[in-house]
């Protein structure tokens, strides 16, 4: 069987990201029966809670997130404990490690422990350095840390952050979360790349006339200002979501579907990514806020007026680029990238557009192919096909492909997934130090060349960003492409 042993510490225990996606991902990998008896998960946080209230919690968590197995709920929930942690306190570590050396006999996991760091990014760092000097880590089984973004702010941030587990952690014992990464459609852009030769044969700036990243959003900041105002959508999501499916679409075939092969045309990917200087950063990224519109007949405040948000604020909650790599297969292919919050609707999706050309039938169209990555699950390929009963008319046809809901609900999600890659041991959906380096280096040059203009556009809540974004695909006839 797949089971693995395991003593979870849950840092952030009582917080929203564990409440809302990991207690039901792990509840997913106890149905599927790679947590089955002999675990335990050991919540931290500030708060006093019991035992009982923690169970209680993770209880309605699961049924939240559609949980409805009562029976199967409530075992799972039995797993586990929770500890008040001041994670400054050097002594709540002995504390903690006293209990996971007790559940370990209770459980006879054997010495297995996966640290897990989902809350405030501030105490990353401290609780790192405490599981050293307290000794927590076990010298028998696999000790492995799983930890949240944001993995710094820019690169000088991560890079003190990454020294500050790699004193505790080796490389390969850390899993760096991008949760698109878990995305199974995500995972989807590398079987269709390499599982289709034809396709493969056509990916190359010789047939590609663009390549276009959109991951939009209709929610605006939520309750996350206090985070949000420090980040923006470029560090939010750029730095990692989008840069990671650029990866995806512009890297060279591995040489395997293993960790290390994929990392490495990954991280050849970001190295190959162009670099520019601060001007050109400024002529090739657009950013903007969302403005005050009616939407769907209710009236949604503009940023500015969100709670916990500066009256004056410099935030970007949208952001679109164009972005060249130097692979001398695609160079010169624009790789239009584009986020934003309060957007006209959920939906990640790429798209490659081909070439379109003169032939028999006259100047034609590039063919499209799009990928659905969520909230619809799916592909389409936009071709030049004969019209129905006419000699050489053409039309343009759609080969449509989409998910069932059924298919989608029954496939795990995933932060399921993902964690049940630490509990395998297989680091490929995860973000080496490299990439993350490479990521933040070329994003740090556009906060840079931000950080020096006053002026920030803005765009009506519910629309899809400013003219400007609009304006960076004029040159060579360009255009978004936006299905549903
Ligand atoms: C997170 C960002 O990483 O991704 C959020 O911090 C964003 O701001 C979220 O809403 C989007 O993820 P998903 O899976 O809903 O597309």
């Amino acid at each position: 069987s797949n089971e693995v042993n395991a003593i979870i510490i849950m840092f952030g225990g009582s917080g929203d990201l564990a409440h809302r996606k990991l207690y039901p991902a792990l509840f997913g990998l106890f149905q599927h029966g790679i947590l089955k008896d002999r675990f335990a998960v050991i919540g931290t946080a500030r708060r006093p809670w019991s035992d009982d209230h923690y169970q209680g919690v993770v209880c309605d968590s699961v049924k939240e997130a559609g949980g409805t197995d009562d029976e199967a709920i409530a075992a799972f929930s039995q797993h586990f404990y929770y500890q008040s942690h001041d994670v400054t306190d050097a002594d709540h570590y002995v504390t903690l490690k006293k209990l996971a050396a007790k559940l370990d006999d209770q459980y006879h996991v054997g010495g297995n422990r996966l640290y897990y760091m989902a809350m405030a990014p501030t105490f990353f760092s401290t609780i790192a350095t405490h599981l050293k000097s307290e000794a927590l880590l076990t010298d028998t089984g696999f000790n492995r840390l799983i930890i949240e973004k944001p993995f710094g702010h820019d690169y000088d941030s991560a890079k003190a952050l990454n020294d500050a587990i790699t004193g505790t952690f080796k490389e390969e014992q850390i899993y760096r979360i991008d949760h698109y990464l878990g995305k199974d459609m995500a995972q989807a852009i590398l079987a269709l790349r390499f599982a289709n030769p034809w396709l493969k044969a056509v990916w190359n700036k010789e047939h590609i006339k663009d390549i276009q990243i959109t991951l939009a959003e209709a929610v605006g900041v939520e309750e996350r200002a206090g985070y949000y105002e420090s980040a923006g959508a470029l560090r939010d999501m750029v730095q990692n979501h989008v840069m990671q499916l650029l990866a995806y679409l512009t890297m060279d075939e591995p040489k395997a579907l293993t960790s290390e092969a994929i990392h490495e045309v990954k991280a050849k990917a970001f190295d190959d990514l162009h670099r520019y200087t601060e001007e050109e950063a400024r002529q090739n990224f657009v950013r903007a806020q969302y403005a005050a519109a009616t939407v769907d007949g209710k009236q949604v405040p503009g940023y500015r007026e969100e709670d916990g948000v500066a009256a004056d604020s410099m935030t970007d909650t949208f952001v679109a680029g164009k972005m060249l790599t130097d692979n001398p297969k695609l160079a010169g292919v624009p790789i239009f990238i584009r986020t934003g919050k309060r957007l006209t609707r959920k939906s990640t999706q790429v798209t490659i557009t081909f070439k379109g050309g003169d032939g028999l039938f006259g100047t034609t169209p590039g063919d499209q192919l799009t990928v659905y990555i969520e909230p619809n699950e799916g592909y389409t390929l936009e071709l030049n096909a004969k019209k129905l009963g006419e000699a050489s008319t053409l039309e343009r046809e759609w080969l449509n492909m989409r998910h069932t809901d059924q298919a989608i609900a029954d496939a795990p999600e995933a932060y399921e997934r993902l964690i049940g890659d630490v509990l395998a041991g297989d680091q490929t959906n995860f973000n080496h130090w490299t990439e993350l380096a490479q990521t933040w280096r070329y994003v740090d040059v556009i906060s840079k060349a931000w950080a020096k203009d006053q002026t920030m556009p803005t765009y009506p809540a519910g629309s899809m960003g400013p003219k400007a974004a609009f304006d960076l695909l004029k040159d060579g006839d360009h255009h978004w492409y936006w299905q549903p």
